[in-house]
């Protein structure tokens, strides 16, 4: 076992340690499920070059700034804001983030029970030579029964509460570190052979040959979106982490080096699936079922198939786990620190309110489906409202609290802490998104996307 320094609060053993937990609270269902159907919705590669363009202009220096708040403070994200503007409106920060883990974890939970559904399935080899539009019923029958999916994801709710209630934050990073790895292999693996699939082209022309005129003001603030749901940045899962993290550590390398993770594996995701989706004559804007219908379908037609299908949900799983671990983190620490609760009595509660959310939920896409906000079912619902609202705000209010309150002195002094010195241009340049960048860029793309105003 690595060694942990212990300095009263726990801390990260070393670069390893950081990044892999950050990327694994970063890489997960966002990559492998919820990027590949929402650029299959949004018309393919112009809007993954919306998204890239996110990733970076705004990703990264929000991954930067909450990474400097945490370590600042050495507290929990509503703490931190207590400890850093005393007194202030700036810890509300912390709510919005209790809310947007809550809705998230409630959705999330039941795509991660789809994903238990389907180890299980590919172990009894239940797609085998079943067709696209055979794997599409098997799919959708499923996901509107009304408790076969609710006892997945209590399943995947109860070890995700379990691993929370016990605390295992060493669990948490050791696994991480072996399960990373591995699904970058079987990502790779499943890749080949998408490429190489009869009419594949096709599918790479969809993700690498931007086609402009099919970008909407929706498309857009999705893009948006997506790349803040993906990073898990706006909502102060980094503010945490960063929190753990040694003051001789580096925080540009490790906000380097978790975007460029996570959009790597966004893309993987994405060349294993288009191509079969072509090949197959799936549509691309299927919606969340997406990844269990063209998947199947490759995993059928390969050699090893019956293995690697296993091996891929189990790892969908996983994934799932190590970033819904994060989530409900963030809900316990709130209600065990700022309500004073006892760590297990916030545990069991903090999972039980969520596994009930989740439970609706997933009946609102079979039983309760006539139950709609705006035309959306309650998954799409809290799904929208979280990642093209809540993370979005976060975003734009952390922004705003490190350029306007914070300021650059205080960054300057947080980055060079570990020894080095920042180079000027990096860090006015730094300081000019938070400050001025990311605030107007993300009120005018949430004002254009919800059709306040028009381009
Ligand atoms: N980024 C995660 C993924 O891609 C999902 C996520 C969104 C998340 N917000 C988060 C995870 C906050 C942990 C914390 O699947």
């Amino acid at each position: 076992m690595s060694k942990e320094r212990k300095t009263g609060r726990g801390e990260f053993s070393n670069r390893f340690g950081v990044i892999a937990a950050a990327a694994g609270s970063a890489i997960g269902l966002g990559n492998i499920w919820r990027f590949p159907y929402i650029t299959g919705e949004y018309g393919g590669g112009a809007f993954i070059c919306v998204y890239l363009f996110f990733t970076v202009a705004l990703g990264i220096p929000l991954v930067l700034s909450e990474l400097v708040i945490g370590r600042k403070a050495k507290k929990n994200t509503f703490g931190a804001f207590k400890k850093l503007a005393p007194g202030s409106f700036w810890k509300l920060i912390g709510i919005l983030g209790l809310f947007a883990a809550f809705f998230i974890l409630a959705f999330y939970s039941v795509v991660a029970g789809w994903g238990v559904n389907y180890v299980f399935a590919s172990v009894n080899d239940a797609f085998v030579s079943k067709n696209p539009g055979q794997l599409n019923d098997l799919f959708l029958n499923f996901i509107k029964d009304p408790y076969c999916p609710i006892l997945f994801q209590v399943i995947f709710m109860v070890l995700t509460g379990t691993i929370v209630f016990f605390g295992i934050k060493n669990g948490i990073e050791k696994n991480v570190k072996i399960i990373m790895p591995v699904l970058f292999v079987l990502i790779i693996a499943l890749d080949i052979r998408a490429v190489t699939l009869p009419g594949a082209k096709d599918g790479l022309n969809f993700i690498f040959n931007p086609d402009f005129s099919k970008l909407t003001a929706q498309g857009v603030m999705s893009a948006l979106g997506q790349a803040f749901f993906s990073l898990s940045v706006g909502m102060g899962i980094f503010i945490t982490y960063g929190s753990y993290i040694k003051d001789n550590e580096s925080l540009v390398k490790v906000s380097l080096s978790v975007p460029l993770a996570d959009t790597v594996i966004a893309i993987l995701a994405g060349v294993a699936i288009f191509p079969a989706v072509f090949a197959f004559g799936i549509a691309p804007g299927s919606g969340p079922g997406l990844v269990f219908i063209t998947l199947p379908n490759i995993f059928q037609q390969m050699p090893g198939g019956y293995i690697f299908s296993i091996f891929f949900f189990l790892l969908f799983v996983l994934a799932a786990l190590t970033s819904s671990i994060s989530l409900l983190e963030v809900v316990v620490s709130f209600f065990d620190e700022e309500l004073k609760m006892k760590r297990s009595v916030a545990t069991i509660l903090a999972t039980s309110i969520i596994t009930l959310l989740g439970m609706v939920c997933s009946l609102s896409l079979g039983l309760l489906n006539d139950y709609t906000f705006f035309g959306k079912n309650l998954f799409d619902s809290l799904d929208w409202v979280s990642s093209n609202l809540l993370m979005p705000a976060g975003g734009m209010a952390i922004s705003i609290f490190i350029g306007w309150k914070f300021g650059k002195f205080k960054v300057k002094n947080e980055l060079e802490k570990n020894g080095s010195g920042i180079s000027t241009v990096i860090l006015s340049g730094f300081i000019f998104i938070v400050k001025y960048v990311a605030p107007v860029a993300i009120l005018i793309i949430a004002l254009n996307g919800l059709g306040f105003i028009k381009f």
